[in-house]
Parts: C-alpha cells; structure tokens; sequence
C-alpha cells in the first residue's frame, strides 16, 4: 500500500479496535488459522456475498471533513418562517458543547441500568416535569419520536381506551380541519390497518356521538389561530369520549394549559427548546396525559424510587409496561425514542428557567405581533385577529411575494396561491421585521414600523392567558450562569457511564463507536438550520446525502430501493409491513393478513404487525435457537391463504446464522407471502452477506447500531428500510415528497412527520460508510465476528454458552447462560448485572432473548485489552459465585447480592460484611485504575412502580428536607 493510499485508508484502524498482532492471539485463542476462515466456518456459504461491496473506497478523516464541508455548502441557509411545528432557535453554547457534541451523553445507552445512569434519568425526569407542568397534565413520558407520530399514538391510546381489540364499539376519530397537515398525514397512515374512521371538520360545527372514542385539536391551531376548545371538550367528555391537544411549549408559558382546558392528552415537539432544524430530526415529541391513562402511555416513564438503603433513586418506571415489551398484546412499538433531544429541551429549561422562557415567549409574542400589524397596515387581511407566532395573510397572488421573500433569502409558508404562513421564532430581532415587511410593501415606500417592548399582547385572547405557575422547582431556578450551567451538566454525565468510560456490549444494541468526525458536522449550520419543509432546491447537500446514502444501504442490502423516512427501528419494521401490506392488496389479496413470528423475535416485531393490522402467529424454536422449520411448515400451510408473510431477525436473536434460513424464506414464497427481516443484526451481515441473498424481501436498518449513529440514552435513531424492486412503489410516501399524488391506492402514506425522518443523523451513517469505504465496512463485519468469538471461547467453561453453530461458533454476539446459578448459589442474572457495575462495566442484554441470561456483542471497535478487561471480570465474578456454591461465601451477604457498592458504602465507617472493602470496590487490579462509583446502591424495582411519581417532586418536599 502506498503512502497515499494508507493516508486515505487511516480511518478503518481508528474504527476497529483489535490489531494485528492482537488478532493473531485471538485467532489463536478460538483455533481458528486466519479470519478468513474463522468467517467460513461462522457464515454459512449458499448465503455468502461472493462480489464485494459496490460502494466508495475509504477515505481519511481529514478527506471526508473537507469533502462533507464541501456537500454541506449545497445547503442554502434560508431564514425560515414556515413554522408548522419546526421552529429556528438558539442552542445554548453550553448546551451544545457540554452535552450535543459530548460523546459522554451522546453515547449512553438506555437506562437499563439504572445506578449508573442516574445522570440521564435526573434529566429525563426534568424533561418530564417541564412537560406535565407546561401543558397542565400530571403524567408525562421521557419522548416520543416526533409530533405527527405522538398524534398517532394517542389516537391509538385512546381508542385502546374505549375499545377491544376485537370489538371496535366506537371507531370514529374527530381531527380538527386546522391541525398541520403532516400530524393529519401520519393519522390516516395509522387509522386505517386497525380500523379507526378519521373523521375531519371544523371542530366548531361538528357533532361528537358515541360512535367517536376522541378527538385531536391544535392548540395555537396550524393557521396560528388561538381557540377557546374548552366548549368543544365539554361537548366531546359528554359523549364519552376524550380529547387530545397538539400544542406547543413555548406559546404555553403564556396561555392556559391544555390539562387546565380539560383535554386528557397533550402532544407535541420541545424541538424548539434548543434543538437544531436539522432538515426534520431528530427532535425530541412528548406527551402527557390524565392519571387514568398512566398504564397505558406509549414510550419510557422515568419514576422515583429508592434503593438498597433507602437513598433517593431514579429509574424507568413501569419497565413491563414498556408498551412493546407486551408483545403482540402492545398498543405501541416505541422502544428507541428521542433521549438525548429530550435532554437537550429539559437543559434548555433548566438554563432559562420560567421567566426566561416566558421572556422569549413574549419577544415572539410581540414581534408577530409588530409584523401582523405592519402587514394588516399595508392592506393585508390576516386570517385569525388571535395569534402567539404565527399569522397567515391572504394575499392575491404568492409569486410576486414570493419573488421577494427569496431574493431576501427568506422562506415563508406558501399554503396554496392565496395564503402565505410566517412563524416567528426565538432567532428573529428587529431588524428581521424589515425584511419580512418588505415583502408585502410596494418597493416604494420605505419599510416602517412601531415597536415597543412594553406594549400590551392584544392578540393574546384574556380568557386564554395563563395564571398558573410552571417549572417552580429548584432544578430550573438554580443554575443561571454558564459555570453554574456546566457544572450541572458535568455532575450528571459524571453519574453515567458511557462509551467513553468503557465498553458496552449490549447483544442486539451494537454499541460501536461514534466516531468524533462522524459526529462533528451536525453542529454545522448548514446542517442544522435547513427546516424540513424548505424548497427541495435549498436542500441540496441533504438530497445528496440521501441518494448516495439510498444508494450504498441498497447495495449492502442487495435490494432495490430504500425509505430514509422511518426514525426508529421499529418505525421501520410498521412501515415495511405496511409496504408488504400494500402490496398484497394491490394484488387484490386483502385477507392477506397472518404474519408469522419466531417466538425468539424481539417485542416490537409482533407489535408493529399489530399496528399494521395484521394478526401474529408464533413459530417455535427448537433446542438449539433455530426456527423450528417443521413448525414453520405446518403454519404456513395452515394460513396459506391468509399469509401475509414472517419477519425474521438474522442471524437470529440467538446469535447465530441459521443453515435453514433460505429453505424458511422459500417456503413462505411458496405459500404467498413476504418475508421481512428485522436488521438490527446487521452489524453480522455487511459485505458477507445481504438480506437480499438469504431471501428477504424487506428489512429495516437500525442506522443507531449498525451504522454508528449513538444510541443518546435511549434515541435517536433511524429505521430506514430497503425492499426489492417490487415492493419499491409501496414504500411509505408523505405530503412533501414529490411523486406522493401519484403513488397510487395502496401505497401508505406518511409514516414519520417529516420526510426523512431524522434527516440529520443520517449523516453519521453516510460518514461512517465513506470512511470506512467498501473493504472497511466489510472489516467491520469480521472483527465484529472476531471479537464475538474471542470472548465466547474465552468464557467457555466458565460458563454455559448458550446457541452455537455446528462449528461452535457464534456470529456477533452470544448468550451467557445464568440460569444454574439460581440453583447452585441463590444468584440471579441480576445479581451478575450489578456486580459488573463494580468492575467498571454495563452489563450485557439482560434476559433477552432468553430469561435468565445475559447476551454479549462487544462489536469491532473494543480491542483485545478491554475485551479481556470484560471476560476478566466475568470470569471473577464466576470465581465469586464458586465461592458460594462452596459454602465459602454467604448466600445472602455477598458480594454479588450487595453489588453494586457505592463510594458512600465501601467508605462507611461500618462495614459488616465478611468480605473486604477492597473486594467490594476494587475486585481486580484494572479497576483501581479507572474506577467508576454507581451514585446509588441497587434500585429497589417495586417500590417505584407501587408509587409512581414521574415528576421532580414538589417544591415543599425540598424545603422538609432541608429543615
Ligand atoms: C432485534 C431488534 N429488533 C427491533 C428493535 C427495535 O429497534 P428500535 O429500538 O430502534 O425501535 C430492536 C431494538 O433494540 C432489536 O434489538
């Protein structure tokens, strides 16, 4: 290799973590002779990629930098008054730096582990209480993926409601005529396959009948009209049926509470709370809701507890109630969500606290108003005399006006030839209203308005202004200067551990590096201020993305066209069965409704085929993890007529490439159906072989694991999903996509608010395939593999490995086996998840696939020294666990069932148990030098279900403590 070419390939080493000296040992330990053959022997050959992979050769960090900066350029950074749920703001520098670009937030996982994620789950539980206190409804959950999504599942919470899944007594849905139209888009998509009618009209004049199980209102309306619902509400409770409100935080700090008004559900984004456009994502949507509806909200809850010691303790509330944990029995398939932007949203609050956000409110409040009256002046008549940030104007003609505003490069929202849409936002000063008025002045006279800042609000209805408090706790009081600020944020990274602490080998989580320059350009504005609704020809450098990014997913997938639309994995999985659904009904095959499902499948595949309206039927597996093909067979056969299809994860959820996966897929072709593969394993596939080469007619890529995108504590992430050529006119389309009028009957509609989902992060995935080129991504594949192998074959005999093939290989990941321990020594899996906590380390998957388990993927990017650091642990933990079945040890006062230990406890002048101090703490000789203290003993799980509080507690309660 030349120097030049060594230059551009200096990414793969950077990326993958064992060298080569390092590989040979490894090699050595497992007894394989090379990776070549390690790889032969793991991946069965009728499946193995015989080509190698069409995409871009490597290129360096420093290459991809200048060559991004260049695309990014392509991007024409507009003023952008289009509003419609996505607002320009100011992130706070503090904010960006110590948490956006902080790869000891951005690359946590979800809190799982709850004592040493207390940093997140403190934050989560702000996000929280910002939302319950803003929008006046007790119970609020840690995000949802955007504000057309969270619409959707609380249609679908209400209709769970007041109906059974199979008695639909009540199915219709009122959604008001003035809600954004991509909040109506993603409502139909979901309405339909599980039999909801959407019923829209003007909420004024409609009449709500015990047919309707609720009804959606936008609170300021998409005109930017401020109406009065509480009328409507009494008129929808009357009829037994519940209301949800789409609002807006912001304009909320000046207007009554939907919970004051009476709604039962509030939705919407906190995008504009310090969260970059980003050309649609991510951005953090939340919703809140009434206490009857706290079993039953979608996504992750974060609640109070308490743990071994009494000591106040955070922790995902309600883990079973994890909606897709319930499997088919789910109402929703969130599990990835937006963490890490709810985070950025609730440090917003917390540095500007209630009367800075009221003063921001107000500014907009105020200079929307100066332009409405600058603009009504001129002769304009406006649509709405009530308004926060929006006005729309009724004008003759949009080109003329339209002409201007771009040459000024301003956007605003041209709703169709005679309206023109401008939303105001935190980033606009005085000096903008020039500009904006201009565009409705007549080039003659010189643009001139009045503003004062104390003038009074009149286009702020009375009956509406809000006289509750919000966000009194001391958390959003306290910390106003950047130092105070940047020791808040630090404190709770510190309670985290993260990527950059040590490795997270979380099996079917991919927790792989997020490299700095992967990362670095979505601080960028050229990136981030692109509203998702710009004209495509502003958009340029995120088309170009798109399509290279379309291009090379297709390639490593051997498909024939890709959706970047879903924003989670499991938003992919409901949008390829809606594809598939399409498709079956273009054939005219509309009972085409049975999907069969591997009883290993992770929970959101059954629910997201509930979604799409599709019944599950479970496949066995046998013995050694594979799918049970003679069971496979007869069900098949049995549903013949009805197959829909199955939805496969390979290698599977037990780690392993099944032999039989190509006779699987045939026999679902042979009886009609479609095959779906789940892609979070991926990260075992890329450039050895495709979904499309093992027979799959679909799958989704979960960008967040196989693709580098970081995991943010629980999102976000990007589902997109590739098919082949037939399905590619059913993919999911949306208002703004070119082409969406004529894609046809069948074809779903949208099924994310914005077209591209979370169109920035898809960066991360394009810089992650550039730098790694063709040969380094296929790298990335063996070392996974390597790694894999090297820790089973070093755990081996310690423990029992669960799923190898007939090789005894397993593919990227494996299963630890726990499960005799409970027997020989009273320890649970549990027990060895929080012991690894005092070795420094996350524990495993816990319990999935296989309760009672633990599974490993340590990905390509740990090299062998923390790999061994790992196994070292584990091995000494199994040394621990000997030590109590020999009797040496107590069953109760141990090690293991006290883990973790806290510094507060290993520093306690008491200390009664009968092994050391140091053994608690420091049980092998790495871990004194990078020690990493849990900030709480082990969380009690039942308490905080029993007496569930997902708000920061109230003020007086802080005020008792400190008497
Ligand atoms: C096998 C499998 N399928 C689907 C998903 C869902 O993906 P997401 O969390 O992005 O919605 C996961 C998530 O961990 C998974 O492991």
């Amino acid at each position: 290799m030349n120097l030049f070419e060594q230059h551009s390939n200096e990414f793969i080493p950077r990326h993958i973590g064992p060298n080569e000296a390092d590989t040979n040992k490894m090699l050595k330990k497992i007894g394989a002779e090379s990776l070549d053959q390690l790889i032969s022997n793991t991946v069965p050959p009728a499946i193995r990629m015989s080509h190698s992979l069409n995409i871009p050769p490597a290129m360096s960090e420093h290459e991809y930098l200048k060559h991004i900066k260049e695309i990014s350029l392509k991007n024409k950074v507009f003023s952008n008054y289009i509003g419609q749920g996505y607002y320009d703001n100011i992130v706070p520098s503090v904010i960006l730096r110590n948490v956006f670009e902080n790869p000891g937030w951005y690359t946590q996982y979800t809190p799982y582990q709850a004592e040493i994620s207390q940093g997140r789950l403190e934050s989560l539980l702000n996000y929280q209480t910002m939302v319950s206190d803003l929008t006046g409804l007790p119970i609020a959950n840690a995000s949802l993926l955007d504000e057309a999504t969270a619409a959707a599942e609380a249609m679908t919470m209400l209709f769970n409601s007041l109906n059974k899944q199979d008695h639909i007594e009540r199915p219709k849905f009122f959604v008001d005529q003035e809600i954004f139209p991509q909040t109506k888009d993603v409502l139909v998509t979901r309405a339909v396959p599980v039999g909801i009618e959407i019923v829209e009209g003007d909420y004024k004049t409609t009449t709500i009948d015990t047919t309707y199980f609720g009804a959606i209102v936008q609170y300021p309306n998409d005109k930017g009209s401020i109406e009065d619902y509480r009328e409507f509400i009494n008129k929808v409770h009357i009829a037994g049926a519940y209301v949800a409100m789409a609002t807006d935080l912001l304009a909320l700090t000046l207007l009554t509470p939907p919970g004051e008004l009476g709604a039962d559900v509030a939705i919407g984004s906190a995008q504009r709370f310090g969260v970059p456009l980003g050309y649609g994502g991510p951005h953090a949507a939340f919703m809140s809701c009434k206490d009857d509806f706290k079993r039953n909200i979608p996504g992750r809850i974060i609640g109070i507890s308490i743990d071994a010691h009494g000591n106040r303790a955070l922790r995902m509330a309600l883990q079973t109630r994890e909606q897709h944990i319930k499997r088919e029995k789910a109402t929703s398939n969130i599990c990835t969500a937006q963490a890490l932007l709810a985070n950025m949203a609730a440090m917003y609050a917390v540095f500007h606290g209630p009367d800075g956000l009221k003063n921001i409110a107000k500014r907009v409040a105020l200079l929307t108003q100066t332009i409405a009256e600058g603009i009504s002046a001129r002769g304009f008549e406006l649509v709405s005399s009530t308004f926060f940030d929006t006005i729309v104007v009724k004008v003759k003609d949009v080109a003329t006006i339209k002409e201007k505003a771009e040459r000024q490069l301003i956007n605003l929202r041209y709703i169709d030839n005679s309206h023109i849409g401008i939303s105001l936002d935190e980033t606009t000063d005085i000096g903008d209203l020039y500009d904006l008025i201009n565009c409705f002045e007549n080039d003659k006279d010189p643009v001139a308005f009045d503003i004062h800042h104390d003038v009074e609000l009149h286009h702020f209805p009375s009956a509406l202004t809000r006289t509750s408090s919000f966000l009194s706790h001391p958390v959003f009081n306290t910390h106003k200067s950047e130092s105070q600020m940047m020791r808040y944020i630090k404190q709770l990274e510190n309670k985290d551990l993260s990527l950059n602490t040590s490795m997270i080998p979380l099996g079917s989580c991919t927790m792989k590096l997020n490299a700095a320059s992967e990362m670095m350009p979505l601080s960028w504005s050229h990136w981030g201020k692109i509203h998702p609704f710009a004209p495509t020809n502003q958009a340029l450098g995120y088309k170009y993305i798109i399509d290279e990014l379309s291009k090379y997913l297709c390639e490593i997938t051997a498909f024939d066209a890709c959706s970047l639309q879903p924003n989670s994995g499991a938003q992919g999985e409901y949008a390829g069965l809606l594809t598939i659904k399409a498709w079956h009904e273009a054939n005219g095959h509309h009972n085409r409704n049975v999907m069969l499902i591997p009883i290993s499948a992770h929970g959101t595949n059954p629910a997201s085929a509930v979604m799409a309206g599709m019944k599950v039927v479970v496949v066995k597996a046998l013995e050694n993890g594979y799918i049970d093909v003679e069971d496979l067979k007869a069900k098949a056969a049995q549903y013949s007529n009805d197959l829909s299809g199955i939805m496969i994860t390979y290698p599977s959820t037990y780690g392993v490439y099944e032999e039989t996966v190509k006779e699987i897929t045939d026999i679902i072709h042979q009886h009609g159906g479609q095959v779906y593969m789940d892609g979070a394993n991926m990260n075992a596939q890329v450039g050895l072989t495709a979904p499309g080469l093992i027979g799959a007619d679909v799958c989704h890529l979960n960008l967040h694991k196989t693709f580098a995108i970081p995991h943010g504590g629980g999102g976000p992430g990007m589902g997109p999903i590739c098919v082949k050529g037939h399905l590619a006119k059913f993919l999911p389309g949306h208002i703004t996509l070119q082409g969406f009028e004529t894609l046809g009957e069948f074809a779903p509609g949208a099924v994310s608010a914005a077209p591209y989902g979370s169109a920035s992060i898809l960066l991360i995935s394009y810089g992650y395939i550039r730098m790694l080129g063709n040969e380094g991504v296929k790298s990335a594949t063996e070392y996974a593999i390597l790694n894999a192998n090297y820790m089973r074959a070093r755990l081996e005999g310690a423990y029992d490995i669960l799923y190898t093939n007939h090789n005894g290989q397993c593919a990227h990941e494996f299963i630890v086996d726990l499960r005799p321990f409970k027997k020989s020594a009273e320890v649970e899996a549990e027990d060895v998840a929080k012991r690894l906590i005092d070795y420094g380390f996350h524990a495993p998957t816990m319990s999935f696939p296989v309760p009672g388990t633990i599974m490993i993927e340590p990905t390509e990017s740990e090299d062998k020294a923390e790999l061994d650091r790992f196994c070292d642990a584990l091995l000494s933990i199994r040394e621990e666990i000997k030590a109590i079945e020999e009797g040496k040890s107590d069953k109760k006062d141990n090690a293991l069932k006290n883990a973790p230990h806290t510094q507060f406890v290993v520093m306690a002048d008491e200390w009664k148990h009968a092994y050391t101090r140091q053994e608690a703490a420091f049980p092998l000789y790495y871990v004194t030098l990078n020690k990493f203290w849990p900030s709480v003993a082990r969380v009690n799980n039942t308490h905080g279900d029993r007496n569930l509080i997902c708000t920061c507690e109230p003020i007086e309660s802080y005020m008792e403590a400190e008497t």
